[in-house]
């Protein structure tokens, strides 16, 4: 297997305002973070899977999947960021996926046309591209001007790199106190353009308590 994947699962959730880190949370007949690993586990060109999970954690293991010969786990950091790099010490193949634990939705023909791309241009990211249209604000709460539409993207994962170069790019921007809220931030910040590949807006990252009907509806609807 030329790949690995890393699924930074150290949050808390905060914004769910569960009993739970939302990664732990029933969905369907298992949890998000099961929906989520099987859909990577189901690709074989990914050998292991690294599961940032918080050092206190008393749910992973709780989970039939923490015994997975293919999964291991590493300590979460204080910022995602942190949780990625220090899952990505434990990566050994050229290309690496990072996956947020919280989106269990991904489609496979997603998840393959993401490797792909990430093999040839300086990286990829799965994006979708924004619905409405797009204000700036003047800080004042009225309007500064309109964004134009055509430019703007939303972020997804997978995000897939070439490891020591992402590696070296999150250690250096994380050591500069760059804000890094995903992969391709560290990698735009180190110079570099990853490919957007336009994937599917059901592809959700749970984060507030109705995305997890979303969910389920949405994984409901997935025929292969
Ligand atoms: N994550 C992580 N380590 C952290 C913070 C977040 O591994 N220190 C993971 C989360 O578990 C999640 C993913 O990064 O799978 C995306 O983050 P987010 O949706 O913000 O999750 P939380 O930080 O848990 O949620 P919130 O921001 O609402 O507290
Ligand atoms: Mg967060």
């Amino acid at each position: 297997p030329s790949y690995t994947a890393v699924v930074p699962a150290a949050g808390i959730g905060s914004r769910m305002a569960a009993d739970r880190p939302k990664q732990y949370l029933p969905l369907g007949d298992s949890t998000v973070l099961e929906h989520t690993l099987l859909g990577l586990l189901k690709h074989d060109t990914i050998g292991t899977i690294v599961v940032a999970i918080a050092e206190h954690d008393a749910w992973f293991n709780n989970l039939a999947i923490a015994r997975h010969p293919r999964i291991i786990t590493v300590s979460g950091g204080k910022e995602r960021a942190d949780s990625v790099l220090n899952a990505l010490q434990q990566v050994a193949t050229e290309w690496v996926l990072v996956h947020d634990a919280a989106r269990p939705c991904l489609h496979p023909a997603d998840l393959a046309a993401v490797m792909v791309a990430g093999q040839q241009a300086q990286g990829a990211i799965l994006a979708c591209r924004v619905r409405d249209t797009m204000k700036r604000g003047n800080g004042l709460g009225a309007i500064a001007s309109s964004v134009p539409r055509e430019e703007l993207w939303h972020a997804l994962t997978p995000q897939c790199f070439a490891t020591t170069t992402l590696r070296q790019a999150l250690t250096d921007a994380l050591a500069c106190g760059a804000s890094i809220t995903d992969e391709a931030s560290a990698m735009e910040w180190a110079g570099f353009n990853p490919a957007l590949v336009e994937g599917r807006a059901d592809n959700i990252k749970i984060t507030r308590p109705e995305d997890l009907a979303l969910a389920q509806f949405f994984l409901k609807q997935t025929v292969d």
